[in-house]
């Protein structure tokens, strides 16, 4: 493995800096290419067929002209739909990024877990399928909402972004049981809105997967030998970049912006 070979992250838009930030604090000299789908942005209110069509493809092209040595989809949407396709397409590790429900399961009290995603995963077999197997003797709830979304876009892009609008946009998801006292971000968007969640919602433990992916990252690619010291990332966009959003992927190493 050539010391040179990138991490690359995949994701609708910004989210998956809530993934990529976990995995730079544990892998700091990491090479990064974060690749952000913004042509086809949201996902999230897009059909499984178009998901299961573009997120193989598009990384298809981008393993091609990158070579990285593993590629993280950094985006729940894509990885309930199309992990599997995608590990079938691609010759590199695929580490994917599905709801967190494993240690909601362990740790809620009053079993009553919250899932909140985008509305094309909170309807996937994929999360039925994690809920079964992790939280059997829970109740699990589930919202998806296109407009925490948008508005976790917005915020990163640094745009004024009103906090009651951002919690007012959860609300529905606690309007459906009000014992939750769990709940998964199920979109990587939504780490980046959680401090005002937590604000709002001081008794409810908030979980992402951010920290779990990146020990799985760091474990896969145990031994490997990488640069001495933290390179610059390269944020690559499928369509024009948003505007201001170039100080936020700053914070996260990424200074050098390309079209795809
Ligand atoms: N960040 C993505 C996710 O984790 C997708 C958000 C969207 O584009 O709808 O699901």
């Amino acid at each position: 493995m050539k010391a040179d070979a990138p991490l690359l992250f995949l994701d609708s838009g910004i989210g998956g800096l809530s993934i990529l930030g976990p995995t730079r604090a544990l892998l700091p000299n990491a090479p990064v290419v974060y690749c952000a789908d913004n042509a086809a942005f949201p996902y999230g209110t897009r059909s499984e067929a178009e998901i299961a069509a573009r997120v193989p493809a598009l990384l298809g092209r981008l393993v091609e002209r990158f070579r990285p040595r593993l590629a993280v989809i950094a985006c729940n949407t894509a990885s309930t739909i199309a992990l599997d396709h995608v590990r079938a397409a691609l010759d590199v590790p695929v580490v994917g990024t599905v709801p967190a429900i494993k240690p909601a399961g362990e740790r809620s009290k009053s079993r009553v877990i919250g899932v909140l995603g985008t509305e094309a995963t909170v309807r996937q077999p994929y999360v039925d399928r994690l809920a079964e197997k992790f939280a059997a003797d829970c109740k699990v709830v589930r919202h998806g909402s296109a407009r925490l979304v948008e508005l976790a876009e917005r915020r990163l892009s640094g745009d004024q972004v009103d906090k009651a609008e951002v919690v007012a946009a959860a609300q529905p998801l606690f309007d459906l049981a009000r014992e939750i006292d769990t709940v998964v971000l199920s979109c990587t968007h939504f780490p980046l809105l959680a401090d005002w969640l937590e604000e709002a919602h001081p008794n409810v433990d908030f979980i992402d997967g951010g920290e779990g992916i990146a020990r799985r990252i760091a474990y896969l690619t145990k031994g490997q030998s990488w640069p001495d010291t933290a390179s610059q990332g390269v944020a690559v966009f499928t369509a024009p970049p948003p505007e201001g959003i170039r100080p936020a992927l700053a914070r996260f190493g990424l200074t050098d912006i390309k079209p795809l």
